[in-house]
């Protein structure tokens, strides 16, 4: 039918989730067990200790999804899953297991890329209406998605380096804040200055790429050349200043892809769309310039199930069923 009724699964990096999502807009039930406490003492991802964690969580996480809609397999019409791109040994658990579950229940199985989860999350608090644009920014991923169509993706920029969460968590270890440090930052910008003067690297006039290191390594050689000549640093506002000139450009940028194409809806995704700062300031300009912005909760913008079981309704109205030999695909192309 119109309504399906979709137990997605999601593990690409450091979550374990699942969720019942019915009709891509409606969320059943949505479970996330978040590996974060362990990885903290790692100050960072190591990514078999996560594929274990998947391993010993995945089955309880989906039982308890399961149990909060109120539903059995009976109820359900398809078992969707994050196929890539992610850590391999993460997706594999994931992949595995919505493959054994949609052949014991002999229900058909929707391979759903994550990034368009993370997009398909606005589905989930507004609905999408095309032709849309897409500002993902993530720990992996910091893209512009123009799609004229449901299910049509067009890349057209992306970071030509680091991803934006990336710069945040590296920026975030070098100040001494723990993993991960996206949230840290977003906490202590907030009691500091703009004072020092931080680079925003624009590239090319007309391109829609992204570039943070050499952000990045403005914000490390600061700390250390001062650490070196035995000055202070102040922690709060070398977080206000760095996160200043990601603001700079990210709003910068979608601003001037949502002009140049034929767009009425900016969709700001991913979990660095939690930051309080760019959330802010991308309300702003979007009001200026009458795009209507679409931001998910914080509990949507960061790695869930819910996104990929509404981003899994666009496969299956494409009747994208997957065979029983598909794998994880840690660099798997939108
Ligand atoms: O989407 P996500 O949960 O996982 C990936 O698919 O990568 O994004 C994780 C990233 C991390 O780098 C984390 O530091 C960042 O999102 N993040 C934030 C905030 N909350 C999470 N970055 C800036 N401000 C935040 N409030
Ligand atoms: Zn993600």
């Amino acid at each position: 039918g119109n309504n399906p009724t979709i137990l997605a699964i999601e593990t690409s990096c450091d979550e374990t989730a699942a969720a019942v999502v019915r009709g891509g807009k409606e969320i059943i039930s949505n479970q996330v067990a978040s590996q974060i406490a362990i990885h903290e003492q790692f100050g960072g991802v190591v990514p078999e200790v996560a594929s274990r964690h998947h391993v010993q969580n995945m089955t309880t996480i989906v039982k308890k999804t399961l149990e909060e809609a109120e539903l059995t397999y009976a109820d359900l019409d398809a078992i969707a899953v994050t196929e890539g791109p992610g850590l391999v040994g993460a997706l594999l658990v994931g992949v595995n297991t919505a493959k054994a579950l949609a052949y014991a229940n002999d229900l058909p199985l929707l391979p759903v890329h994550h990034i368009a989860g993370h997009i398909h999350a606005a589905n989930l608090v507004q609905t999408i209406e095309y032709p849309a644009m897409a500002l993902v920014v993530s720990g992996g991923h910091t893209s512009l998605i123009y799609m004229e169509d449901e299910g049509d993706y067009q890349i057209i920029g992306e970071t030509r380096d680091d991803a934006v969460g990336e710069a945040y968590d590296k920026v975030a270890r070098t100040i001494g804040l723990p993993y991960p440090g996206g949230p840290q930052i977003d906490k202590l910008a907030q009691e500091g200055e703009e004072t020092i003067e931080f680079p925003r690297s624009w590239l090319e006039e007309d391109s829609y790429d992204f570039s943070f290191s050499g952000l990045k390594s403005s914000v490390l050689n600061y700390v250390h050349n001062r650490t070196q000549r035995g000055e202070d640093i102040n922690k709060a506002d070398i977080a206000a200043s760095f996160q200043r000139s990601v603001v700079d450009v990210l709003v910068e940028r979608a601003a001037r892809a949502a002009m140049s194409y034929d767009t009425k809806q900016l969709i700001l995704t991913g979990g660095v769309a939690a930051n309080s700062a760019i959330r802010e300031a991308m309300e702003v300009k979007m009001k200026k310039i009458g795009v209507q912005l679409i931001v998910p909760p914080l509990s949507l913008c960061t790695d869930n199930a819910a996104m990929i079981g509404a981003a899994a309704h666009v496969e299956w109205k494409k009747k994208n069923i997957a065979a029983l030999t598909l794998n994880g695909v840690p660099n798997l192309s939108l």
